[in-house]
């Protein structure tokens, strides 16, 4: 084992300086306010997640709730076409601003954040991890 640094962040070890459990939630911004975050993943493309996650929004919606969609796929971003949106994200002194749906939803890409939609999101490794 290689000498304590006293960094547990960038440390796998588990021993008694560890001043553990961390949270490696973001928090999000003071502005938001979310009550129930509902996560649609898979291991594999093209299984229906973006479809899911359109239809679980929108059916939410019609039961009065409020909902955005934060579109996590940075590499292949395709809920804004969904649901047409083609204008970009805008952004105040608190932020980015999600763009609204036809019926009212917030929905967040990286698609809203680039020049043109149809640009690659040509990112090296690091840069996404971060
Ligand atoms: N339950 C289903 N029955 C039939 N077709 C479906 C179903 N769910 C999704 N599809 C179709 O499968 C294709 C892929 O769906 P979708 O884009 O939602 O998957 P995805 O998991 O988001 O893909 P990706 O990994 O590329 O983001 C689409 O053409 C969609 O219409
Ligand atoms: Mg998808």
């Amino acid at each position: 084992m290689s000498e304590c640094t006293h960094d547990c962040s960038s440390c796998g070890s588990d021993c008694g300086s560890r001043t553990e459990p961390q949270s490696l939630l973001e928090q999000p911004n003071k502005m938001s306010n979310i009550g129930k975050v509902i996560g649609v993943v898979s291991g594999k493309g093209g299984v229906g997640k973006t479809l899911v996650s359109s239809l679980l929004a929108v059916s939410m919606q019609r039961l009065g709730k409020n909902v955005g969609i934060m579109d996590a796929d940075i590499t292949g971003p395709s809920i804004p076409k969904a649901f047409g949106i083609h204008q970009k994200a805008d952004a105040c002194e608190f932020g980015i601003i999600p763009a609204k749906s036809k019926m009212g939803l917030d929905i967040m890409s990286i698609n809203l954040l680039l020049e043109n939609e149809s640009d690659p999101v040509v990112w090296r490794g690091p840069v996404i991890a971060g």
